[in-house]
């Protein structure tokens, strides 16, 4: 096991109805913050949940904030907070709205030109907002951990960040609020969650059963709940473990200690800037491929991957590896999301583009190892025509 510093300071109010308690987590007399998406919470009631159990707070309210947010939009966000100071933001909705206030409290308080916060990768940040979090749409993570990734449409640049100053207070996790997203987010929240442990599991072994086994435990959960979700729309179990599978799945824990690879979420990053598919859709599309072409340097946690999460312990390796790989775009598939770049309209010569922005945000030496090239993610996505 890899030497690591485990701290993870975000308090998680977790079932039916724990939206009435934040007023208790909130320091009283807060000037408060409401951060919301494109109006989903207006009309699934949460909004008014929120409110009600505020109604002490003097409270204000940004909205608007976009799938993918933007640099653009969140500097609005800024400058209100500028004009109306605040206390504390409370972010409502899914991993867009999330990150964006992760941005906003950050960038608020930042003293040089706010877009160095990315260009640094959150180095710069010296100090942030308070805030929390109600959880709308389980996936990213981002309720549970201290980074965010944030576009410049304007340089068709999606860029990840983050600060140790960056948690959550609290974050509510209550699945009932879930039931009212379109499956094509449930799928995506599954996927992404899928490909956060992946990211963090699918390296080299360094012997670490206990991140291993909660890996495992965690795609195992993802794989028999899933499905399920699509079916059995108001399930609350099935939604309780999906919520909490996708928290844990990007809260540090079973990253600790692990090689990490965060390839495919790099390269996904390009495509949904370039081309505007959903960042789950686009890590379906790259980690088949990713995984094909990096067989041998992930041979050995690839056959264990095979046989502990698919039961597959048949054929030679590589027919063993072969078929893990099948079966994970199976599942994808599944989830009705689609594996392939044509899927999504993006053709072969579109490639070179992905390739040439990876290159202009410094992202060549990519992977566990550091050896995934821009001609290595070349390879790997002239699969995924
Ligand atoms: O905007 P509203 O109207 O709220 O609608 C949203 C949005 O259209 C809707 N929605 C959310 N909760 C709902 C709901 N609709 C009905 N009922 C509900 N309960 O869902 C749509 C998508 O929301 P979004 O927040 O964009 O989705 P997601 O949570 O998948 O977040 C994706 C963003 O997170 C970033 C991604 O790159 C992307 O920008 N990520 C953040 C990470 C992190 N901070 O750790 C890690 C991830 O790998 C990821 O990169
Ligand atoms: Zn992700």
């Amino acid at each position: 096991m890899l030497n690591f510093t485990f701290r993870n300071p975000t308090k998680i109010l977790f079932g039916k109805n724990r939206i009435e308690e934040i007023n208790k987590e909130i320091p009283a007399g807060s000037k408060v913050l409401i951060t919301y998406g494109g109006g989903s919470i207006k009309s699934t009631g949460t909004l008014a949940k929120v409110k009600k159990a505020l109604s002490g707070f003097e409270l204000s309210e940004f909205g608007g904030i976009e799938p993918n947010p933007s640099y653009e939009t969140l500097m609005k966000c800024v400058e209100q907070i500028k004009a109306t100071p605040v206390d504390f933001i409370l972010a409502v909705g899914g991993g867009s709205v999330i990150d964006g206030t992760k941005f906003i409290a950050a960038a608020t308080l930042y003293s040089g030109d706010p877009w160095e916060i990315l260009t640094s990768f959150g180095s710069k940040i010296k100090e942030a907002l308070p805030f929390a979090t109600i959880l709308t749409l389980p996936a990213t993570g981002s309720e549970m951990n201290s980074g965010a990734v944030i576009t410049n449409r304007a340089l068709h640049a999606k860029l990840p960040f983050g600060s140790p100053l960056l948690y959550p207070v609290f974050s509510v996790l209550d699945p009932e609020v879930t039931y009212t997203l379109p499956d094509s987010q449930i799928s995506n929240g599954v996927v992404d969650a899928f490909v956060h442990v992946t990211e963090q599991y699918l390296t080299y072994p360094v012997d670490a059963k206990v991140q291993d086994r909660f890996a495992e435990g965690l795609l195992l959960t993802l794989i028999e709940d899933g499905p399920k979700a699509l079916l059995d729309r108001e399930n609350y179990e099935v939604r309780s473990n999906l919520m909490w599978s996708a928290t844990m799945a990007l809260n540090g824990l079973i990253g600790s200690g692990t090689p990490q690879d965060w390839a495919t979420h790099m390269i996904g990053h390009e495509i949904t800037a370039l081309h505007g598919v959903d960042h789950a859709r686009t890590l379906a599309i790259v980690l088949p491929s990713l995984l094909k072409v990096r067989k041998l340097e992930k041979k050995e946690k690839l056959l264990q991957y095979g046989e502990r999460i698919w039961g597959i312990t048949e054929g030679s390796e590589d027919e063993r590896i072969d078929l893990a790989i099948k079966k994970t775009g199976d599942f994808f598939k599944s989830m009705g999301i689609g594996i392939k770049l044509s899927d999504y309209g993006i053709l072969a010569e579109d490639i070179q583009t992905i390739v040439g922005q990876l290159k202009d945000h410094g992202m060549v030496k990519l992977g566990e190892k550091k050896d995934i090239t821009p001609e290595v993610v070349e390879q790997i996505l002239k699969l995924s025509v």
